[in-house]
């Protein structure tokens, strides 16, 4: 059955960061640090989805879709990220998977959606090996609550977006301004992934899934100097991930610096058998040879494509472009690809009647959903694809600024309004069953 889903992540939407027991996470802190988040916002409220889940799931049963991604917040389960489980926490989780599937709708759990807890980010966070221990005794915390319902995991979310953004350029949490010498990062999440295969498959979970952020590398040019920095760039954010997992080497990685933390038996950890891969795609990235910022590349833009309120292109034959590519890079090491984000924020402002007329984001995931049938008609195994997101919700470095969702939220009231998206996804989704 193919899954037809919406996306969301704990951090987001859920609010209540101080309930039941919640510990701190590196969002909290770095949220509440002054001029991190655009206007000051912060995730204490978000959509306060921890105490309106059943609305948010009544919305998706009445969407139609067959399956939620979401994500658990490691702090609620254990508050110091190691150590005392928080019941109170996994409570919540279990309440959840149990309305979905009451509603008919899998619940597609991701592990880390970026929300290390602060005690584990006190001892260095990903920069430290033992969190990826960690790591994996939390996933079968969870899998021993939760496998016996949930019938597909997911364990990271876009490891390359966390270590770049986190730790590597400072816009995300942690802050930190470690360049390419974040890249153990990259490695000490990937071997948490592949400790938590190993637990999650001990606890009984059925399907488990890693979810990368891709993007198709265009070349500025033909010129030498561009095709190297494409390469370049092109091995930092899609081969340093997929590459490891998929066929258990790191590419060469000599243009962007040395992974010197890899010990005997990782790759063997990291390279278990997945019962899929996730793909989350936004947009294509041009690149062209180094300036003197020190950067081994250059970010061109793209031109000459409609945008998104981040200023986004919109490119969906990008998406078929990027599932081909795997497909043609991978072969046979490729399992059934899920793409578990892909949308568009858009500036919605309720009409005077209230209803929001979305006809940018129609028109956005109708050319995705095309791509990616494109791409199945092209002989790539697409198993899936979740909508990002659900719910306008508080979207990193950019606060409320950015709305995603298919469902309006009014931050003051916390009322919901689905959008015209909405009603369109609900109409195609009636025609695909
Ligand atoms: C992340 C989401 C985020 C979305 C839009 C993805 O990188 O997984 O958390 O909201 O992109 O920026």
């Amino acid at each position: 059955m193919f899954l037809w889903g919406t996306a969301t992540a704990g951090y987001q939407i859920e609010g209540a960061v101080k309930d039941d027991g919640r510990g701190a996470s590196v969002w909290d802190t770095f949220a509440h640090e002054p001029g991190r988040i655009r206007d000051g916002h912060t995730g204490d409220v978000a959509c306060d989805h921890y105490h309106r889940w059943p609305e948010d799931v009544a919305l998706m049963a009445d969407l139609g879709v067959n399956a939620y991604r979401f994500s658990i917040a490691w702090p609620r389960v254990l508050p110091q990220g190691t150590g005392r489980v928080e019941p109170r926490g996994l409570d919540f989780y279990d309440r959840l998977v149990d309305g979905l599937l009451a509603a008919g709708v899998a619940p597609v759990p991701t592990l880390f959606h970026w929300d290390l807890p602060q005690a584990l980010q006190d001892m260095g966070g990903w920069m430290n090996r033992d969190i990826s221990y960690y790591f994996a005794d939390y996933a079968a915390i969870v899998a021993e609550r939760l496998a016996d319902r949930v019938p597909m995991w997911i364990t990271l979310n876009e490891p390359f977006v966390h270590m770049a953004f986190g730790y590597g350029m400072g816009i995300h949490a942690p802050g930190q301004t470690l360049l390419f010498d974040a890249l153990p990062v990259a490695h000490h999440q990937l071997l948490g992934h592949g400790l938590a295969v190993q637990a999650l498959r001990a606890a009984g979970a059925r399907q488990v899934l890693i979810t990368n952020n891709c993007t198709p590398v265009w070349p500025a040019s033909e010129e030498a100097a561009d095709l190297a920095a494409a390469d370049a760039y092109d091995t930092l954010h899609n081969r340093l991930f997929n590459d490891p997992i998929l066929l258990g080497e790191y590419p060469d990685l000599k243009a962007i610096g040395a992974m010197d933390v890899v010990r005997d038996g990782d790759l063997a950890v990291i390279s278990a058998p997945l019962d899929g891969l996730g793909i989350n795609y936004y947009n294509p990235t041009r690149i062209g040879a180094p300036t003197d910022d020190g950067l081994p590349f250059t970010d061109h833009g793209i031109t000459g494509y409609p945008t998104t309120a981040f200023g986004w292109p919109v490119v969906p034959d990008g998406l078929r472009e990027l599932l081909t590519g795997l497909r043609a890079r991978y072969g046979t090491a490729l399992p059934p690809v899920y793409v578990t984000e892909n949308g568009c924020s858009q500036d919605d402002v309720p009409g005077p009647d209230g209803t929001i007329d979305d006809q940018g984001r129609i028109a956005f995931l109708d050319g995705h959903i095309r791509a990616v049938e494109q791409a199945a008609a092209e002989g790539v195994d697409v198993r899936g694809y979740f909508v990002w997101s659900l719910l306008d919700n508080f979207e990193w470095a950019e606060g409320y600024h950015q709305r995603f969702g298919l469902v309006h939220v009014d931050f003051a009231t916390q009322r919901r309004t689905p959008k015209a998206s909405y009603t369109w996804l609900r109409d195609l989704l009636a025609t695909k069953r």
